[in-house]
């Protein structure tokens, strides 16, 4: 027998609380905001524009746990680290990143030339040079550099690798490899959870995945069809 459907409850928009009133929204505003108007046009290949800003987004949350860390030095280079791969031919980028490629000097050249633009557009904006040398070190090796130089970047690794757990990353992932979810998923935890570096990013790298896996789970996939009033989908 079908479940029976719960009837909508229309909510007054009065009784919504504005976004500078809710805990953990995160915004893009002063000079962060500045860095990220001039990154956006290197960032138009490889869905970097919406993976920068979701990375921005837990990089924003893992400081928040990670006192040691600093945010003038990690939330620029989590806005600029992937902007050298503008300057790679797009034909070898998937090829380059995907697993088993044969063609580390592509994924080098995003890491060294993301180095050179990100110290261009920190000049122009009249950033502190020795904070730009340290955001210049992060990008310069952020995804060969399997250890981390010092926790800023160990800080700006776990977020960039935690934006492939997220929906945005899975589907982004998926689309690159023509790969359904679940597959997604698998290859993704593969080249990922071992890579995390702080106890915050494993607790988030797992909480992700847990909620990602259990999409996939038989017992998820037998509620999946029903409308959301009817799943259990809600809020409580
Ligand atoms: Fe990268
Ligand atoms: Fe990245």
């Amino acid at each position: 027998m079908p479940p029976t459907p719960l009837p909508v409850l229309p909510l007054a928009p009065s009784l919504i609380p504005p976004a500078d009133e809710v805990p953990a929204l995160v915004h893009l505003t002063g000079v962060e905001q500045e860095i990220w108007d001039r990154a956006l046009p290197y960032l138009d290949v490889r869905d970097n524009d919406a993976h920068s800003l979701h990375a921005y987004g837990l990089a924003w949350a893992l400081l928040t746990a990670v006192p040691q860390a600093r945010a003038e030095v990690v939330l620029p280079a989590i806005l600029l680290h992937d902007t050298g791969w503008k300057t790679v031919d797009p034909a070898r980028i998937l090829p380059a990143i995907a697993p088993g490629s044969h063609d580390p000097e592509t994924v080098r050249r995003h890491e060294t030339e993301g180095a050179v633009i990100a110290h261009r557009i920190l000049t122009d904006l009249g950033y502190p040079q020795d904070v730009t040398a340290r955001i210049m070190e992060i990008v310069d090796g952020h995804d060969t550099r399997r250890h981390a130089l010092n926790t800023d970047d160990a800080v700006v690794k776990d977020a960039d690798k935690l934006w492939r757990l997220t929906p945005h990353g899975l589907r982004t992932v998926g689309s690159w490899f023509c790969l359904d979810a679940e597959q997604t998923l698998r290859l993704v935890l593969s080249v990922t959870y071992d890579r995390l570096l702080t106890e915050t990013g494993r607790a988030i790298g797992r909480a992700l995945a847990a909620c990602a896996g259990l999409d996939h789970s038989p017992r998820r996939s037998v509620l999946r069809g029903r409308a959301p009033s009817a799943s259990g989908e809600h809020t409580g």
